[in-house]
This record gives C-alpha cells, sequence and structure tokens, in this order.
C-alpha cells in the first residue's frame, strides 16, 4: 500500500510519500496547495519514506535541509534530480522493498539516487554493488552532513557516503518541512542503547543521544506559533530521555513544559519503553488533560521466557504491574503495543501466554508482527526457527483475537461523544476523519464544511474493530 503526504504549509508542495507506515504513523490530508513545477535551473528531489514515524520525520528534516538550500519539491519521482529514499530494515520484506525500488531505475544516469536511513547504515557500501546507479548513502545518524555530500556530488563526485555512528549530538536543522498539517513531530531522543536481541536498531540509528530541552521547548513554540495545536515527541525510547543539557528536565519534566507551551492543546510521545516507564507518567497523564490519554508500551510477548530471551529486561508481571498503574488512572487512558510473533524457541506455551495478556491488558490497538531474523542480531544465531507456516499461523490466531477486543472495547464507546482533531476527508463517503485524545480513527459526517484542523465533539454512533463511526454534534 503506498500513501502520498500533500504538504501543506508554506507551499511547500509534494515531494515526499510514505510506504507502510508502522505502529501509528503520521496521518495525511489531500488538501494539496498550487504546485509549481519550478523554475528553470532550480534542482528539485523527491522523498520516498518507508518506516516508522522517526523515518517520517526525518524525511521532513531532509527535506527542510534541501530546501534551505535552494532545492524544490518535485511533483513525482520522475521530475526529480535528486531521488531519495529514506529506508526502514526492521523486517526482511521492508529492506526488500527498498532494493526492488532501486531496481526500477537501473541505469539511471540523469539524477542523483540516493538511499538513506536504516538500510543505508546496515548494507553500507552493498548498496553500490547491489545498485551500482545509486550514487548516495547515507545513514540517519549522518545527516548533518547530507549538504556537504550533495555538494560533493554536484561537484562531479561519482560516490558519496556518510556512515559515521559516533556521534554525539543530535540531528538539528534550521528549518523542517512538516508534512502533517495537524501533528507536528519533534523529536527528543535519538537512537537506542537497548540491545533487543531481534532488532537492528541500535546498529542504524546509533546509541542514545537526548536533546537539550530549551531546544525542544523552542521547537514547541515555533510550532504553536504557526498555528500547530498537536506536538507528538518522538523517540525510539521517547521515556529514557535525559535532558543533556544544565537545566536537566526528566522526561515527566518535559512533558508537563511542553503541555504547558501556550497554543499546545494535544501533546503525545511515541515509543516508550516499558524499563523506564514509571508511575509518574501516569501521574503527569491524569494531571494535566493537554497530555493525550494514550501510551503506546510494547510488550513483544506475553512469554517471560521469550521476553528473556529478547532481553527486553522485563517480565510479563512486570509488565503488568505498568499496565495496572495506567488502569488506576482517573482518565480512560488508551495501552497500545507491538508484538512478534515466531521469536525462534517460542513455544506454543509461550504463544499462548501472549494471546492470554491480550485479554489481561485489553489493549486499543496491536501492531502485530512475524519474526524476521536480521543481520547481526544476536538472535539470528538462535537455531530454533519456527516454520514460516506456524508463524503465520499464530500471527492469524492473534489478531483475530485482539480484533474481538478492539471491538468490544470500541464498542463500549457508543453513545459517547469525542472532542476530535479533524485530520483528513473521505470525499467519496462523505465523511470526515480525525483523532480524538485516545488515538482512536473516529469517521464522522458532519453538516459544516472545512473542518480540517478543527476540533470538534463526535457523537459515537457505531464502532468497528479499527475506528468508530460517529455525527458531528453541531452544537459547538
Ligand atoms: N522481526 C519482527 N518484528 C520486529 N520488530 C523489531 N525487530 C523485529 C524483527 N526482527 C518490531 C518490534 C518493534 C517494532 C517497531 O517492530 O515489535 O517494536
Ligand atoms: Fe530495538 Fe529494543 Fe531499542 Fe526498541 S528498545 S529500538 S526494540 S533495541
Amino acid at each position: 500500500m503506498q500513501k502520498t503526504f500533500d504538504v501543506a504549509i508554506e507551499a511547500l508542495a509534494g515531494a515526499v510519500a510514505t510506504v507502510e507506515p508502522g505502529p501509528p504513523a503520521g496521518n495525511h490530508l489531500a488538501e494539496a496547495l498550487p504546485r509549481s513545477p519550478g523554475a528553470r535551473g532550480v534542482k528539485s528531489f523527491y522523498i520516498e519514506t518507508f518506516g516508522c514515524q522517526m523515518n517520517v520525520h526525518d524525511s521532513e528534516k531532509v527535506a527542510g535541509l534541501l530546501l534551505a538550500r535552494g532545492y524544490r519539491a518535485a511533483l513525482n519521482p520522475a521530475d526529480a534530480d535528486l531521488m531519495l529514499y529514506n529506508t526502514c530494515s526492521i523486517r526482511e520484506k521492508a529492506a526488500q522493498k527498498v532494493f526492488s525500488r532501486l531496481g526500477e531505475w537501473r541505469g539511471e544516469k540523469r539524477k542523483i539516487i540516493g538511499v538513506l536511513g536504516c538500510v543505508a547504515q546496515q548494507e553500507g557500501e552493498e548498496i553500490f554493488e547491489r545498485a551500482p546507479w545509486v550514487r548516495l548513502v547515507c545513514g540517519s545518524a549522518s545527516y548533518r552532513k547530507l549538504p556537504a555530500l550533495v555538494d560533493e556530488l554536484e561537484a562531479g563526485g561519482r560516490r558519496v557516503m556518510g556512515l559515521d555512528l559516533r556521534v554525539e549530538e543530535t540531528f538539528e536543522t534550521e528549518m523542517t518541512l512538516r508534512d502533517n498539517p495537524v501533528r507536528a513531530y519533534i523529536t527528543i531522543i535519538e537512537g537506542c542503547d537497548y540491545s533487543c536481541s531481534y532488532c537492528v536498531v541500535p546498529r542504524t540509528r546509533g546509541p542514545e543521544r537526548s536533546r537539550a530541552s530549551e531546544a525542544i521547548l523552542l521547537e514547541a513554540r515555533r510550532l504553536a506559533d504557526t498555528g500547530y495545536s498537536e506536538i507528538q515527541l518522538l523517540g525510539q525510547t521517547v521515556n529514557s530521555y535525559r535532558d543533556p543539557s544544565s537545566r536537566k528536565l526528566t522526561f515527566v519534566e518535559l512533558l508537563r513544559a511542553v503541555a504547558s507551551v501556550e497554543g499546545i492543546r494535544r501533546v503525545r510521545f511515541t515509543t516508550s519503553h516499558p524499563n523506564d516507564f514509571h508511575r509518574e507518567i501516569v501521574d503527569v497523564i491524569d494531571s494535566t488533560p493537554t497530555l493525550c490519554e494514550h501510551i503506546h508500551l510494547p510488550v513483544q510477548s506475553g512469554s517471560t521466557r521469550v521476553l528473556r530471551e529478547m532481553r527486553r529486561t522485563y517480565t510479563r508481571e512486570e509488565y503488568l504491574e505498568k499496565v495496572s498503574w495506567i488502569r488506576s488512572a482517573r482518565r480512560a487512558i488508551s495501552v497500545t503495543t507491538d508484538i512478534i510473533v515466531g521469536f525462534p524457541g517460542e513455544t506454543e506455551q509461550d504463544f499462548e501466554d501472549t494471546v492470554t495478556l491480550l485479554d489481561q491488558v485489553g489493549y486499543d490497538g496491536v501492531f502485530s508482527f512475524i519474526y524476521s531474523p536480521r543481520p547481526n542480531t544476536t538472535a539470528a544465531s538462535l537455531t530454533c526457527a519456527i516454520a514460516e507456516s506456524e508463524k503465520s499461523r499464530r500471527l492469524g490466531v492473534l489478531q483475530e483475537r485482539q480484533r474481538q477486543i478492539q471491538l468490544a472495547r470500541n464498542e463500549r464507546l457508543i453513545g459517547e461523544t469525542l472532542e476530535v482533531l479533524v485530520d483528513g476527508c473521505h470525499r467519496t463517503r462523505g465523511q470526515w476523519t480525525g483523532r480524538p485524545s485516545s488515538n482512536r480513527i473516529v469517521n464522522f459526517t458532519s453538516p459544516r464544511e472545512n473542518l480540517l484542523g478543527e476540533y470538534v465533539q463526535v457523537q459515537v454512533t457505531r464502532a468497528g474493530p479499527h475506528s468508530l463511526i460517529g455525527e458531528h454534534a453541531v452544537s459547538d
């Protein structure tokens, strides 16, 4: 499935597309602004993004960087002088997709083809061997070098690479092209210091680096000034945040500070690691209406034995204790998670433990994945692989159980009125779409027009497993 993002600020049209947004990736609109084909002689770029929100936001920053250098956004890949793929290597399929995309440009000489992100970091020079028409390979920890790398290519360089992971700083840009007109992302921490045995991220994104709280708050204020009212704080392990500046804000203090920026009505954060998830996070959400009532808390497995093999640093019981804090909050905080099925050696009993965990927690959303062995991860050398057909069967069982749980949980909301931030419309269905604080998808009808970016009261009339249906309660 390919999704095309249309940029809706400052006429920065086109040039960014996202494939397979993973866990709750940015929503988007089709409210295209007038697009200009661009002046003659001005170089143009197009970025296709694969993977998670971190990648989506990295693409926004790279686009901002190129715009600041005088590039313009191309309307489509064919028109671009610089075609960039911001890649994901979390699972093998995602990585394969990139190579099949690159294959479409076989022998290309006129435009510069570049590979960014996790596949770039992971495969490095191999990419030039597999696709010799690629001229730029740059991992996310080296993006600040991108302008220099592009200069080098423009000055006649044949191939350039930026793969240094030994970086202290985070990736700051003067200007970020914002892709989603109602929700703005702010990276607060990059990289990851955990070492889950199945995961490539510590190798593709490097060690953990937190951003100074001052810089984060400045960005939040700027976003509020340009009209954004919803902010999502990003990090692979967002709640491991440690302010490197002398102010030394804790994650909870940072949440409170961002939530109190004038003009900001909603603050979200993702992804939380259970190990750094403390009761204070629940308390601050409970006492701060601006903080959204949603926590994405990847569990990966319901079996303590598998969690140990995965090196997740917590047991099933410890995870459930954290969920009990959330459940005892005054606000109805929704909980979503990521789960991997078919980890090497996962027994029928281990899998059963994961299915029962679904019931015990009562998740409002689950992103479930079939285990995919990845190069240079410790799990890749485990010998007790589960057959592909069995992995698929388990995924099916898990998804069906979760579908029932979600349907039941969503049905409980029928009759309630939710405040929804409108982020799009399905013109053919005559419906608007948006998200309440819990981050569920709400599709609704309204007698009003031009609701994009508005907060509206929606009465829920029907519920499906993956979305709610409602009507605009037009007294507002
Ligand atoms: N195989 C399958 N899923 C994986 N994830 C990470 N690595 C792998 C892998 N090797 C999943 C985890 C993580 C999500 C972003 O991707 O569930 O939370
Ligand atoms: Fe990967 Fe684990 Fe780090 Fe998450 S916490 S990015 S799963 S290594």
